[in-house]
């Protein structure tokens, strides 16, 4: 994430629409992510194809290549320039339609759908529950009083025998305050609660956000695995 990816995080619409709108999205990567091409296995198990939720997705490259790998991907993202720049630049062909509240952009194949809207209007009325979930830029772009909002929320979508990986930053906040803000395993323990096991498959230095985390060496991405027990 660039230093642009670094600003207060704010969960009213019309912010994220005015980032859109200046681009000053450094959280986009132009290539695929790769803590999810690394352990996609995870997910993906013994199963052909899988069918993944991504909270959050903005315009992430990475759901045009599960798609070409035979995945089904389900996005929710309030911005709808992020829906279009996605389709346009991924040159996928789609159609649009309204479905309970939401603008949901479907790709030709039915391979990739995207709800445009809120993550918090999201429920199991629009979608069966999840088994699969790459969360990257949603979790970790939120301040606590709002993952405890989120996680809640996030429970209520998944299947009970779901597979979760969880993209986040982890650094010492005394050095620096966020946004991106840090995850703290206890905190995430705490929040997904006695029935998520919980595995650390990678932790890589990243460029630091300011000069006293890059003395410390740091922060750290971290990918966590989540599997109820
Ligand atoms: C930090 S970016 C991460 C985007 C993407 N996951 C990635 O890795 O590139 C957060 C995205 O979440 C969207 N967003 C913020 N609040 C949201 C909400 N309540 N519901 C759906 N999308 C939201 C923003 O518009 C933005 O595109």
């Amino acid at each position: 994430m660039s230093e642009e990816g670094v600003r207060p995080t704010n969960t009213d619409p019309q912010f994220w629409n005015e980032r859109w709108n200046k681009n000053e999205i450094g959280f986009h990567q132009a290539n695929n992510n790769q803590n999810l091409v690394k352990h996609l296995n995870k997910l993906v198990e013994d199963n052909k194809h899988i069918r993944i939720l991504f909270p959050f997705c903005g315009k992430a490259v990475d759901m045009s290549w599960l798609a070409s790998l035979g995945h089904e991907v389900v996005g929710v993202e309030y911005v709808q320039m992020a829906c279009e720049k996605f389709f346009a630049e991924n040159n996928i062909k789609h159609n649009v339609s309204e479905v309970q509240g939401f603008k949901l952009f479907t790709s030709e194949d039915g391979k990739i759908k995207i709800y445009n809207g809120s993550f918090f209007d999201f429920t199991t009325e629009h979608e069966k529950p999840f088994e699969c979930v790459w969360d990257r830029g949603a979790y970790g772009a939120l301040h606590y009083e709002l993952r405890v909002k989120y996680s809640t929320h996030m429970k209520s979508l998944l299947a009970p025998k779901v597979r979760y990986l969880l993209d986040v930053f982890d650094y010492d906040t005394s050095l620096y305050p966020g946004p991106p803000h840090a995850c703290k395993k206890d905190e995430i323990t705490n929040l997904y609660g006695s029935e998520f096991k919980f595995e650390l498959l990678e932790s890589d230095q990243y460029q630091a956000f300011n000069q006293k985390l890059a003395d410390v060496n740091q922060p750290h991405v971290k990918l966590y695995f989540l599997t109820r027990n």
